[in-house]
């Protein structure tokens, strides 16, 4: 089984995640780990399964002028956040509006903060449904895995993160 999983990261969070979801799928798929901006002019239909996560900002999917917010945020000379080599490019909302009719699995994933979704947002609905529309048929609800507040993942949250990609391909 060929899994493409396809992830959008500022601070590294979600390259976390995205990379715990592979390590959760050893033995059972082979998986490639790919951000979004290089993951443009692949061929989905090469892959049984395709995961797909990002940063919740500002309650849905990063965009252009959120990645500047978050830039300029770890630019300040008392933050401690460092920002990943292509944060600043085209991220997911960009992979998925490149996409030309494909079909097959997927499924979506954010990284957001340990507060109740109503407050929180989820940037992985929102991934789920853009995946829906552009053909692809959804095998799991959309999941989160929860930062601090010092924007650093959750204790547990890199294990369930990797028990969530082997529950994607066991289930398949
Ligand atoms: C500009 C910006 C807006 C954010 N907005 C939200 C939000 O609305 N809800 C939330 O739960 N987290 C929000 N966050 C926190 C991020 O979702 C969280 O830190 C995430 O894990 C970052 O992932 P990354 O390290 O892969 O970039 C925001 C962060 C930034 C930089």
């Amino acid at each position: 089984m060929q899994v493409l999983v396809v992830y959008e990261s500022m601070y590294g969070n979600t390259r976390h995640a995205a990379e715990a979801i592979a390590r959760g799928m050893e033995g059972r798929a082979a998986t490639e780990v790919v951000a979004a901006s290089e993951a443009v002019g692949k061929d989905t239909s090469a892959y049984d399964l395709i995961v797909v996560g990002g940063p919740t900002h500002v309650h849905g999917m990063s965009r252009a002028s959120t990645r500047q917010g978050a830039a300029e945020a770890a630019h300040q000379p008392d933050s401690n956040l460092e920002l990943e080599p292509d944060a600043e490019s085209d991220g997911v909302r960009e992979w998925l509006a490149s996409l030309d009719e494909v079909s097959g699995a997927a499924a979506a994933f954010d990284t957001r903060r340990d507060v109740s979704p109503t407050f929180s947002g989820r940037a992985s609905k929102t991934i789920a449904k853009k995946l829906r529309k552009a053909g692809f048929t959804l095998v799991a609800d959309p999941e989160s895995f929860l930062v601090d507040k010092q924007t650093v993942l959750e204790p547990g949250e890199v294990d369930r993160a990797s028990q969530w990609g082997r529950a994607l391909v066991d289930g398949r």
